[in-house]
């Protein structure tokens, strides 16, 4: 739900620009006109995008209640279209960059996803990715507290090996991995107020007696050390159109 999703996953300005100077550090000097904001949700990095790259944003989204919001909060630069990765509404080689941030776990064909990404890309264009992987999950924040969420992760994450195979089959050559270093909560207690909107697709399969518990772990923590940023890896690929 859009406002679960904002309240839960909304970035504070310094997370934001943090991931801005990540997402520019990839890039380094290569132009950038145009950026495709592959399922953009509620727009959390659209007009971020936008401004800080001078691109005009086109953002793509299927659900029409994220794309409401996005709609809702239109920015200078963002253009938003209901589409989804595996058919986009774009013309051949008309991006410079496609941006995809907690996207990949929800292709239902990610093969045809990878090759739309390549169709629309410029020849030598970037694309960055962020995103969760199996590799990761016992390093995730709120894995000990819900533990029903481990198996609902390793079923739907995939491996970092997965995600450079489905582009690279698609003529997309990894330029870089690494894992980013990323603020789920500022403090326990804010992830808890964050966790409350239940803006995840893993938490919102739990049923609620589980996710009830493992809330009540969370903020009983929080009452325990209440200082300290929440702190949980996220894969960041850079692969480029060849
Ligand atoms: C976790 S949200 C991430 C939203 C945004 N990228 C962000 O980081 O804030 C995942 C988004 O992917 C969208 N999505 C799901 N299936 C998709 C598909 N096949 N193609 C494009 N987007 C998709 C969902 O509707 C949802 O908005």
């Amino acid at each position: 739900m859009p406002c679960g999703y904002d309240c839960g996953r909304g970035y504070r300005p310094e997370q934001l620009t943090r991931w801005l100077d990540v997402i520019s550090r990839a890039i380094g000097d290569t132009a950038i006109a145009t950026i495709l904001d592959l399922g953009c949700g509620t727009g959390r990095y659209s007009g971020a995008l936008a401004a800080r790259f001078g691109a005009w944003v086109i953002g793509v989204e299927p659900s029409q209640k994220m794309l409401a919001e996005a709609i809702r909060k239109t920015a200078v630069g963002v253009s938003l279209i209901r589409g989804n990765a595996e058919s986009l509404p774009l013309a051949d080689e008309s991006v410079d960059l496609v941006f995809i941030s907690m996207v990949f776990h929800h292709f239902k064909d990610r093969a045809a996803a990878a090759q739309e990404c390549r169709r629309v890309l410029r020849p030598g264009g970037r694309l960055c990715l962020r995103a969760g992987t199996l590799e990761q999950i016992e390093n995730y924040a709120y894995v000990p507290f819900f533990p029903e969420s481990r198996s609902l992760l390793e079923q739907h994450l995939v491996s970092r090996a997965t995600i450079e195979e489905t582009f690279a089959a698609a003529g997309l050559r990894l330029d870089r991995h690494g894992l980013v270093p990323s603020e789920a909560g500022a403090n326990w207690s804010d992830y808890a107020e964050r966790l409350a909107h239940r803006a995840d697709s893993i938490l919102i399969r739990l049923r609620d007696s589980d996710f009830a518990r493992g809330f009540e772990a969370v903020r009983k923590r929080a009452e325990k050390a209440p200082f300290g940023a929440v702190v949980e890896p996220v894969d960041f690929f850079v692969f480029r159109a060849v």
